[in-house]
């Protein structure tokens, strides 16, 4: 890597959110609160998961999946969020941001595959329940959450090394409050098509097949219950359907939204306020959407408490 116009950038300024100073301490306090909801749900979720047997099945794993990966998914960027309100000078070193960039997509990719191997899941407990144990066996799930984490390895690694490439001159402000991946092209001075070019490409692949073969599953969810109507029946349907379809558009929505969609008219705040959306609100509804309404998770909650206590007042007679 020979020249003398390479980048000597060792540092970005993270510009954070565009929010007036007297604001600042207040969305702190709400980002600390949203990130601490965030962590604990997630964590409540994996727990209960680990320790109920009840909640050993398919779904219970890929969510439990889900949890972790949202887990991290927030951690890569709030955190550091939290810590640059804080600070006069919130800088990230070069290479502090291309590990961002790099966990971020990890993460944020192997979420989105995940809802498909949960919407995947759903389609085939509904549509065939006679075969739902034979199709969902744990060497499906275990291909399923492999196959999930290899597809995330290749475009996050693909994206961070094209941008290792690039070289960045004098400007160093990021405006945004993490580095994202569109915010670090518009600063790099050497040629960025064959980055936005793939941005478009692997993007398009890695998050519209998704989120169609999400939509697909659910189609067929909806298809095969109007096929019997039964009004209780459609009504759950509907209102689990309807919870899970909101989170992944959602999710989904901003993601195509700030990715896919030429962005002329991007404003700088309407891009924040797009990504804190998937950054900050969907790993924290998440938990709930999927399963505190949930019966079963109700009840593993209930029996793990339960156990708990009667240990420790076991434990406390000296029994
Ligand atoms: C993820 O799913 C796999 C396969 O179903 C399961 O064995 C594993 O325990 C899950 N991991 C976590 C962290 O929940």
């Amino acid at each position: 890597m020979a020249g003398s116009n390479l980048s000597v950038i060792s540092e970005f300024l993270l510009l954070g959110l565009p929010i007036q100073p007297e604001y600042q301490n207040l969305c702190y306090v709400l980002f600390l609160a949203m990130y601490l909801i965030t962590v604990l749900g997630n964590f409540i979720i994996i727990v209960l998961i680990i320790l109920d047997s009840h909640l050993h099945t398919p779904m219970y794993l890929f969510l439990s999946n889900l949890s972790f990966s949202d887990l991290c998914f927030s951690s890569v960027t709030v955190p550091k969020l939290l810590q640059i309100m804080n600070s006069q000078v919130p800088s990230i070193p070069y290479e502090g941001c291309l590990t961002q960039m790099y966990f971020f997509l990890f993460f944020g990719d192997l979420g989105s595959f995940l809802l498909v191997a949960m919407a995947y899941d759903r389609y085939v407990a509904i549509c065939f329940p006679l075969h739902y144990t034979s199709i969902m066996n744990p060497k499906l799930c275990l291909t399923l959450v492999a196959l999930c984490l290899a597809l995330t390895m290749f475009p996050s690694l693909l994206h961070t090394l094209l941008m290792a490439r690039l070289s960045f001159c004098a400007d160093s402000v990021i405006h945004h409050f993490f580095c994202d991946i569109s915010a670090l092209l518009k600063l790099a001075c050497s040629d960025t098509s064959v980055n936005q070019l793939l941005v478009f490409v692997v993007g398009s692949i890695f998050v519209v097949i998704p989120f169609l073969l999400i939509i697909m599953s659910y189609a067929g969810i909806v298809s095969s219950i109007l096929k019997v109507p039964s009004a209780q029946g459609i009504r759950k349907a509907f209102s689990t359907c309807g919870s899970h379809l909101s989170v992944v558009s959602l999710f989904y929505g901003t993601i195509i939204g700030l990715y896919l969609v030429p962005s002329a008219d991007n404003s700088p705040v309407k891009e924040t306020v797009m990504s804190m959306m998937y950054t900050v609100v969907t790993p924290m509804l998440n938990p709930f959407i999927y399963s505190l309404r949930n019966r079963d998770i109700k009840g593993a909650l209930g029996r793990v408490v339960c156990k708990k206590t009667f240990f420790s007042l076991m434990a406390a007679h000296g029994i």
